[in-house]
């Protein structure tokens, strides 16, 4: 068994027991889930010789969308918070936070408290906590995590946040989540954000720090001019209350909000204060298309970094090959993954073990054996099949990521 296969079974172990006992002894926990890269075979490999399907980050491209990311919001006058449920692995997170990230979001408590077991400690969880379980499991994380902030958004979960901060003893910090109109979460903007604010900022055990606005319908508008428009229209409701909860005195330093489709319009928002972004890091196949700045097509702000390698499994009937990463290894969401240097031809992941290439006007066909890389549909769901990553640099394997926070949706 190596180290790895062992962090794993500890991780399923603990993930089954799901309590608070995995804080018991956090000095063992971390060391089983840091699995250096002398455990990995492939490191130096040519990716070639990876085993199919296989998940890759090219560097060149990650760092480079990493930079891009954090000199436009820095020239902006404002931060990026990067949310990892994207790529739910620490080591992506720990280079976003070198290259000057202001924190991280996660999506889930079990993805934070992973974050934090490797040594990020700046946490914005966007998603407010509703029961009573994972509430009292929060302030766990709040005690141990000095930077670890949480979202409400409504009255009775701040009296519930409140109560589990006291019982835990200790001063939660907290971000009023504001629905930008599409009530996926979030309370509304104005009268109702404001008293949400105010109760935040009266309770004893509550430390209010500000608001979160998440437009999640603007990011993906096609064309830059109507993503702007839709953007700032989006937020303009909550800026006007982050407005108001400043004039009232509250202690609101954080106005988060946005992603990769907005991340260069967020800060004309007035009291914008950091992007959440989260896709820019990998650029998928759904980005792809909804063009930038400079071209109405593609969307070439960021680079796509993250590809499935995957192998020809049949190649012997005209007009398609069949391949071995189907909708196990792709997910089934559209637009289908993207054969990379390849225009006349169609991929699809709708079977469960195999992809299926069809020829329209192909560069070349492929034999048994041969090798496809794919451009990821959607990123997130993607990254959430894998166990670990294989970051390459000129083809060839740099270092073996594990994917620690994969499976933590709770
Ligand atoms: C609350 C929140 N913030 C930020 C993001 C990141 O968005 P993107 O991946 O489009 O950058 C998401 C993605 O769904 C989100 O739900």
């Amino acid at each position: 068994m190596t180290r790895n296969d062992f962090s794993r079974r500890r991780f399923i172990r603990d993930g089954a027991v799901a309590s608070a006992a995995a804080w018991a002894a956090p000095a063992a926990l971390s060391a089983a889930t840091h699995p250096s890269n002398a455990d990995y075979l492939e490191v130096g490999l040519p990716k070639a010789d990876l085993l199919t399907p296989a998940l890759c980050v090219d560097l060149d491209a990650l760092e480079g969308n990493i930079d891009t990311m954090q000199s436009t919001v820095s020239a902006n006058g404002i931060g990026v918070r990067p949310h990892t449920k994207t790529h739910k692995t620490p080591a992506i997170a720990h280079l976003q936070m070198a290259r000057g990230a202001v924190g991280i979001c996660t999506a889930k408590l079990t993805e934070a408290e992973v974050m934090f077991e490797h040594g990020l400690d700046e946490i914005l969880l966007t998603t407010p906590n509703v029961s009573a379980a994972k509430l009292r499991r929060a302030m766990q994380l709040r005690r141990r995590c000095d930077g670890f902030v949480q979202a409400v958004d409504t009255e009775a979960n701040a009296r519930d946040l409140d109560a589990a901060a006291r019982e835990a003893g200790i001063i939660a910090d907290i971000v009023v989540d504001v629905d930008p109109g599409g009530h996926r979460t979030g309370v509304t903007a104005g009268e109702p954000a404001l008293a949400l604010a105010q109760l935040v900022d009266r309770s004893a055990n509550l430390r209010l720090r500000g608001m979160l606005c998440y437009d999640g319908g603007a990011q993906h508008v096609s064309g830059f001019a109507a993503r702007r428009t839709r953007a700032i229209e989006g937020l303009a409701p909550a800026a006007e209350t982050f407005s108001r909860m400043q004039q009232s005195g509250l202690n609101v330093e954080i106005f988060s909000g946005g992603g990769t489709g907005t991340y260069n319009i967020d800060h004309a928002t007035p009291g914008f204060t950091d992007v959440q972004g989260g896709s820019y890091v990998f650029l998928d196949a759904q980005y792809l298309g909804i063009g930038g700045e400079d071209d109405d097509d593609t969307y070439n702000d960021f680079r796509p970094s993250l590809t499935i390698l995957t192998t020809v499994v049949n190649a012997q009937y005209e007009g398609r090959a069949t391949t071995d990463a189907g909708a196990k290894s792709c997910t089934i969401n559209r637009p289908w993954s993207i054969v990379v240097g390849e225009t006349g031809m169609s991929y699809t992941s709708g079977s469960d073990e195999f992809g299926t290439v069809r020829y329209e006007n192909p560069s070349r066909i492929y034999q048994a054996a041969d090798r496809l890389e794919l451009i990821v549909s959607h990123c997130d769901p993607v990254v959430n099949l894998y166990d670990k990553m294989y970051a390459t640099r000129n083809d060839r394997v740099e270092a073996v990521w594990p994917i620690a926070c994969r499976g933590r949706n709770q």
